[in-house]
């Protein structure tokens, strides 16, 4: 799978986010020289930065294996435990929207990371038990886009907590150069850079929009990729020129146009463009606060004079 091989495998290769990664890769050289599993790791921010990629690089430059799970596919504490019983020494599980793991099964959890103990509870009733199984020294590698969602003591009970930042625009050029390559694509460097002003400070998004612009590079001129077809291209796909979306501007224009540039809360916003209040927060709000285009206070969102000026709307004087 192409997505797949886009992946970076070792740290060498990952582009961007320089000081998370200068760290992690200490402390996995540190882990291998004392022949440990690595302390659990939580790696939080924005969706699309690479949490996953660098969660594989780890697991791999560890020379372990790499189990990958999600916080709302394990069910019951009993999933966990399968998941658990059958990890090999020192291997990485990896745990993604951690924050989204049940009650029981969080608890479960807990034993397992400080202690490598199960805590199983057999039979019913007056008979209920409560037995200890040993499990192999593992890495948990939890990841979210909220880290303020994870109850204290799970967050405790991570060795390594690194936060993923918007990628730089430079940053975001090597990347899509880099993916060009592997996937043979003709991209000159002022292509490369209209794609990266575009693509939310996102590898995710700027792998995706790379694809789509040479799609339209390829049918409607001479396949290579340069600003002036990135810049078409960007435009039929309703992707701005600071990277907003059909729905940023959506969002944006709900705000202003249907609740006076706020302050609006999340769910009223959320129902008035038909969208998740959780796609909303995680995925568009984060930019759009990055940008300065929205504040958050106490009593909801408001839109900022920015966002005023980014749509062309005259900014009210009151
Ligand atoms: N592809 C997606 N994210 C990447 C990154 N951070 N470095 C290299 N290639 C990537």
């Amino acid at each position: 799978q192409w997505q797949y091989s886009l992946r970076p495998k070792k740290f060498m290769e990952y582009i961007g986010q320089d000081k998370v990664k200068e760290n992690l890769s200490i402390f996995v050289q540190a882990a291998l020289s004392r022949g440990e599993a690595l302390d659990h790791v939580l790696l939080y921010g924005p969706p699309g930065l690479g949490k996953t990629t660098l969660a594989a690089i780890i697991a791999n430059e560890l020379g372990v294996n790499f189990r990958v799970t999600s916080g709302p596919a394990i069910e019951r504490a009993g999933d966990l435990a399968a998941l658990l019983t059958n990890l090999g020494e020192k291997d990485v599980l990896f745990i993604d929207e951690i924050h989204r793991l049940s009650r029981n099964v969080e608890e479960v959890l807990y034993s397992a990371m400080e202690d490598f103990a199960l805590d199983i509870i057999i039979g019913k009733g007056p008979s209920a038990r409560s037995i200890r199984l040993d499990i192999a020294p593992f890495t948990l590698i939890g990841a979210t886009t909220k880290a303020g969602a994870l109850a204290a003591p799970l967050r405790d009970r991570f060795g390594v907590i690194s936060r993923l930042e918007y990628y730089e625009p430079d940053a975001l050029v090597h990347i899509i150069k880099r993916a060009a390559e592997i996937l043979e694509i003709a991209i000159e460097d002022r292509g490369a850079i209209e794609i990266a002003r575009r693509s939310r400070g996102t590898p995710r998004i700027a792998n995706r929009l790379l694809k789509r612009v040479r799609d339209f590079a390829q049918i409607t001129a001479d396949g290579i990729i340069t600003d002036d077809i990135a810049d078409k291209a960007l435009v039929m796909l309703e992707v701005d020129k600071m990277g907003l979306d059909h729905t940023d501007r959506m969002l944006l224009n709900a705000m202003i146009h249907k609740f006076a540039g706020g302050p609006v809360g999340l769910d009223t916003i959320a129902a008035a463009i038909s969208e998740e209040t959780d796609t909303i927060e995680d995925v568009y709000e984060p930019y759009l606060l990055q940008l300065g285009f929205i504040n958050r206070t106490p009593r909801g969102r408001v839109a900022t004079i920015a966002a005023y000026e980014h749509l062309n709307i005259p900014y009210p004087k009151d």
